[in-house]
């Protein structure tokens, strides 16, 4: 079972000490609950590991693509991280949370004019600017509004990591960034060097999302560092800063075997050194963005079973009243989970069936799992929900979203409420 979950003495499941099937009699189903201190020890996590592994200056960012809504952003820019948004929509509900704008990295390979126009007016720490296009945009932008702007590039350093398709970024037939190998990044770096309004801090890469093994890290590192050293050589400007992006893998099932916080920074970190000093080039400041790593195993979604239907010699479909609506990854990426009954989830697994949701369509949450005996009314809880499920949620069939419980020190409360029925139709004209 996932390392942040435990059971009380009554055998139930606790999540941050607290019985999960309490927290759904209170709030209802189907619910998210996401376990603050998890999020916070895991934010600790990357900075005790940051500042054990990396003797120049470092810093972690949460990349809030993966849990965005406003108290998320308190939580961790009180472990003293940044913070990555994707969109004016993120920086603007970071903004509300608090965060100093100066410790916000907007990213994005298709940032609108408005996006940019956002990030200049509320002076967005570092706008990192991902292709050619962008920067004669942006430059153009900075130029009418009399601004400068504080960039980064999105560099492709084509690092191929196995890990799914679609969140396989860092290839080089890839829509981010400007590839090392085919000579775009330096000349992205004379552009921006080239203008006046355009203030050039450092390069930033992201592979790809939920990758386990240490290589693919390590290959971008070296390849990033030794591309700082030849901006150096070549054009005689020294970059100050290296963003490696995110992608630590998580543990969704007994078949993940993650390397754990401490390990994937101690390899991004050592190889960044090792690199730098064989260059003889100064160690750049270090920012990571973790995202998933930080929040996914702090969340869990519980569920009533609805409907158990047996379809003799074929399948049994158990059904819950949520859905891809509030959890599209296996809609979207074939995704597994794993999953255990509130109320004894230690229970002999004793069945193989398919947790069904609840959406019109072939609407799957988990294919193909042995789960104990389920009849209508048992709470079900899907684990390791906390990353880019609330994040990626929808309205498929106008179901309302399920709220977001956080628990913390024994308590809980909401942090974003259950949608209604008039917030379905807020937009409707
Ligand atoms: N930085 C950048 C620029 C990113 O694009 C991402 C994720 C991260 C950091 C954080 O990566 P993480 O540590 O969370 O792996 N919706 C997909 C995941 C997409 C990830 C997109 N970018 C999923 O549900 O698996």
């Amino acid at each position: 079972m996932n390392q942040t979950l435990k059971t009380g003495s009554d055998g139930r499941l606790l999540i941050g000490g607290l019985a999960a099937s309490d927290i759904a009699g209170q709030y209802g189903t189907p619910v998210y609950i996401v376990d603050e201190d998890a999020i916070t020890a895991a934010c600790g996590a990357f900075t005790t590991a940051l500042a054990k592994h990396y003797p120049g200056n470092a810093r972690a960012a949460f990349a809030s693509k993966a849990l965005c809504f406003t108290y998320i952003y308190r939580v961790v820019q009180k472990c003293g991280f940044a913070a990555d948004v994707a969109s004016s929509g993120e920086a603007y509900t970071a903004l509300r949370a608090g965060m100093n704008p100066e410790d916000l990295i907007f990213h994005g390979n298709n940032k609108t004019l408005s996006d940019l126009e956002y990030a200049l007016e509320n002076k967005i720490g570092r706008i990192v600017v991902d292709n050619f296009t962008e920067l004669s945009t942006l430059d153009a932008l900075c130029e009418r509004l009399g601004k400068t702007a504080n960039i980064a590039l999105r560099l492709n350093p084509a690092v191929n990591a196995q890990t799914h398709e679609f969140v396989r970024v860092g290839g080089i037939d890839s829509k981010f960034g400007f590839a090392i190998g085919t000579g775009d990044a330096l000349a992205a770096v004379r552009t921006a060097l080239a203008s006046k309004r355009l203030k050039l801090g450092g390069i930033h890469c992201h592979i790809g999302s939920q990758i386990m093994d240490s290589e693919p890290f390590e290959f971008a590192a070296q390849i990033m560092v030794t591309f700082m050293k030849r901006v150096l050589d070549e054009t005689g400007y020294l970059l100050k800063e290296l963003n490696l992006g995110g992608g630590f893998g998580v543990r969704y099932t007994d078949k993940d075997a993650p390397r754990g916080i401490e390990d994937a920074v101690r390899t991004a970190a050592e190889t960044v050194v090792k690199t730098a000093t064989e260059l003889d080039f100064p160690l750049p400041l270090l920012m990571l963005e973790p995202g998933r790593s930080i929040v996914a195993e702090a969340g869990i979604t519980v569920y009533t079973v609805g409907s158990v239907k047996e379809i003799p010699g074929v399948r049994t479909y158990v059904a819950v009243d949520g859905g891809m609506g509030d959890n599209p990854r296996y809609a979207l990426y074939g995704a597994k989970y794993d999953a255990v009954l509130a109320d004894n989830p230690h229970a002999p697994r004793t069945r193989a069936v398919t947790v069904a949701g609840r959406n019109c369509e072939a609407d799957t949450l988990i294919k193909d799992i042995a789960l104990p005996e389920l009849k209508p009314g048992d709470l079900l809880c899907v684990l390791t929900t906390g990353a880019f499920n609330y994040s990626m949620a929808s309205n498929y069939n106008r179901v309302p979203r399920p709220p977001v419980v956080m628990v913390k020190g024994g308590e809980t409360f909401v942090a974003v409420r259950r949608e209604t029925f008039e917030d379905l139709t807020r937009c409707d004209l």
